[in-house]
């Protein structure tokens, strides 16, 4: 079997076999009637060892709509709280015989660790600082549904990138896909190894928008600080927070996302996040549940004794 634990390491036609194979969910999904039991017999099972709702919630739809049982483990109510170790945790989800584990954790390596003690395939619903990367795709799949094609655009992520997994999936995503990223945030949100990553460090946020296709927004994730200085939320807004005058920098057609959770005022005013023209925020949230649902097709196929990705 095959894990997706981050967008580093694939190939560009395999990201864009997955966007492909999410097309017929997106159109599944807009029909009164949800239903494809290609997984019917399989278990999903979603172990969250950190807080999420589109995630959890999507992969949760994604499995039901495909026919699997799904079962949702949250480590708050789980038997992590008495001290089980995460290998613990592991093989006991082995046992019980999953045929697909999803996983989101609070430490960048945990999901990697987990997938080396399992015997089916694990997906990254996002660890620490490290990926997360079907939001990659599913970010992919939204701007290559509204723009036609990603090769050729100039996308900029702005805000708090060094605690970002989904600035990292995506800077490695878009670039592999022909896209120029630049990317701007705080000097003490920056990490160091942007260019690594296929981004571009820019010095300020206006030349992270000028002339940008697509504005990618994040948030700033106070409950990861380890002592940055970050400015407070008004000198935040003021500098880099995402106005009508600094939207103004980028292309008059240039879409506007955020994977949320949003800090409305703070990193992206609200009356651009509810601009339906210019704003794909919604969009991104439908595409998730699309995208996750191509990503469990697509890694069971073995196990079905359909023919596989890899
Ligand atoms: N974008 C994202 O991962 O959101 P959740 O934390 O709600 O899953």
């Amino acid at each position: 079997h095959r894990h997706l634990l981050g967008i580093a390491g694939l190939q560009p036609w395999e990201i864009e076999f997955l966007l492909d194979e999410a097309e017929q969910w997106v159109d599944l999904n807009r029909q009164a009637s949800k239903h494809d039991d290609r997984l019917a017999g399989l278990t999903l099972i979603n172990a969250f060892f950190e807080n999420s709702t589109r995630t959890l919630l999507s992969f949760e739809i994604a499995g039901k709509r495909l026919g699997a049982d799904v079962v949702n483990m949250h480590a708050a109510q789980s038997s992590v709280k008495k001290g089980e170790t995460l290998i613990d945790t592991a093989v006991t989800l082995n046992s019980m015989r999953a045929d697909a584990i999803v996983i989101r954790h609070g430490s960048s390596g945990a999901v990697q660790l987990i997938a080396d003690k399992v015997g089916c395939p694990v997906l990254n619903a996002g660890d620490g600082t490290h990926e997360h990367p079907t939001q990659a795709l599913l970010d992919a799949l939204t701007i290559r549904r509204r723009k036609g094609q990603i090769a050729g655009l100039r996308v900029a992520i702005c805000g708090d990138i060094l605690h970002s997994r989904v600035a990292r999936s995506n800077m490695i995503c878009l670039s592999t896909l022909g896209a120029e990223v630049r990317v701007a945030g705080p000097p003490a949100l920056m990490p160091p190894a942007v260019e690594s990553m296929g981004g571009t460090p820019c010095r300020s946020f206006a030349e992270a928008l000028d002339g940008a296709d697509v504005v990618m927004m994040l948030r700033l994730q106070n409950e990861r600080m380890q002592g940055q200085f970050i400015p407070s939320p008004r000198e935040f807004r003021h500098l880099y927070g995402l106005t009508d005058a600094k939207l103004a920098l980028a292309k008059p057609d240039a879409l506007v996302m955020h994977p949320g959770p949003m800090n409305r005022g703070i990193e992206i005013d609200s009356h651009i996040a509810d601009n339906a023209e210019r704003s794909a925020i919604t969009d991104q949230v439908e595409m998730g549940v699309a995208m996750r649902m191509a990503c469990l097709d697509v890694l069971t196929r073995r196990r079905r004794g359909v023919e596989g990705w890899a």
